[in-house]
């Protein structure tokens, strides 16, 4: 497995990430251990989750996620073969919520429970928590590193800004760095990260771990149209697709992928992958056959007209 370093952590990840969203979810448990089987089959071995997935299922109080990894792990013995990134913050109930030390001190023994492990490679503030001072957050991740349960820490949905400013208090503070950031970034979401994160990262050399690589499955190509679409679990997140610079990405999509003889999905992920910063998309599956397809894409290098050609199809303005 060919790896690189996650920002400069020291931790050693391969050039794909399973989203672990999908457990307890789209995928039960049966399918999630032949999901997480068939990553370590395909040789890779970086997965991420957070504390809430899969909240937002019928039924589901969010820890489902971490859950089944962690019976996983147990029934596997294998929790050292694999990166497991997790993520804390965003609201698990009953005010359970934020980045405050306290929190984070009672969210992590929770996330390593259900993990049934006793660390954690990557632990990622999923979101920003403009109330907690920056220090205090770093802080406590200071205290876990110390204590061997965490290894690294990562940011997720922070602004360029306040990615800048908590790198600056890790070094006016002496405390840990965010050696990550995870953003929405896909052929399709493209100025969120470009704009202004993207400079950050580069500048400080953190590793860029992107979520909604495959815009949520729209980038498969598989939908012919918004209807069917539509009647999805994930509809909710497919609509916004669908209009004429969707259909044009899918277009280019599906002639680079004629050309290089592989599929849409495979594509937009190695088009990612070639992007300044990329250290591993992040992309859930939900049967066997998606996951080897993705896993295949870490072995597909696109070339420069084909990147082009992407890059010109998914512009917010196309030159006339
Ligand atoms: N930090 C954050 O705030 C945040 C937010 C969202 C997600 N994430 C992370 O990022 C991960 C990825 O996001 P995501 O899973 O929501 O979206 P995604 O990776 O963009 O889309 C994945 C979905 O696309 C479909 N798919 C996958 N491979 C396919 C293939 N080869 N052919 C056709 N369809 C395929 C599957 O859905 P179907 O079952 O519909 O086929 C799969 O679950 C999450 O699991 C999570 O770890 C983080």
């Amino acid at each position: 497995m060919e790896t690189r370093e996650l920002g400069r952590s020291g931790i050693k990840v391969p050039a794909l990430c399973l989203g672990g969203n999908v457990f307890g979810w789209t995928a039960d448990e049966t399918r999630s251990f032949e999901l997480l089987d068939a990553l370590l089959e395909s040789g890779l071995n970086f997965v991420d989750t957070a504390d809430v997935y899969s909240k937002w299922a019928p039924g589901n109080h969010g820890g489902e996620s971490e859950t089944i990894l962690g019976k996983w792990f147990a029934a596997r013995r294998n929790r050292d073969r694999v990166v497991l990134a997790t993520k804390v913050g965003l609201p698990m109930g009953e005010g359970k919520q934020g980045l405050s030390r306290k929190y984070i001190r009672q969210a992590v023994e929770d996330s390593l429970r259900r993990l049934q492990t006793s660390y954690i490679d990557l632990y990622q503030s999923h979101r920003d928590d403009e109330s907690t001072p920056q220090e205090e957050t770093l802080g406590v991740y200071a205290e876990l590193i110390a204590e061997g349960k965490v290894r690294a820490i990562g940011a997720s949905n922070f602004t360029a800004a306040r990615l800048h400013s908590a790198l600056e208090a890790s070094r006016k503070h002496n405390l840990p760095r965010y050696e990550s950031l995870q953003p929405e970034y896909n052929l399709y979401d493209r100025a969120g990260y470009e704009a202004a994160l993207e400079g950050v990262c580069v500048s400080n050399g953190l590793g860029v771990i992107p979520y909604f690589s495959l815009a949520s499955g729209f980038l498969s190509a598989k939908y012919g149209t918004a209807e069917e679409a539509a009647k999805v679990p994930r509809a909710g997140m497919l609509k916004k697709y669908f209009n004429p610079r969707g259909m044009r990405i899918l277009a280019a999509l599906q002639e680079v992928a004629r050309e290089v003889k592989a599929k849409p999905a495979q594509v937009a992920l190695a088009w990612l992958m070639a992007r300044p910063g990329i250290t591993a998309p992040i992309a859930s599956a939900t049967t066997v056959e998606q996951l080897r397809e993705l896993a295949a894409s870490t072995r597909l290098e696109l070339t420069h007209n084909a990147i082009e050609k992407l890059s010109r199809a998914s512009a917010e303005i196309v030159a006339a």
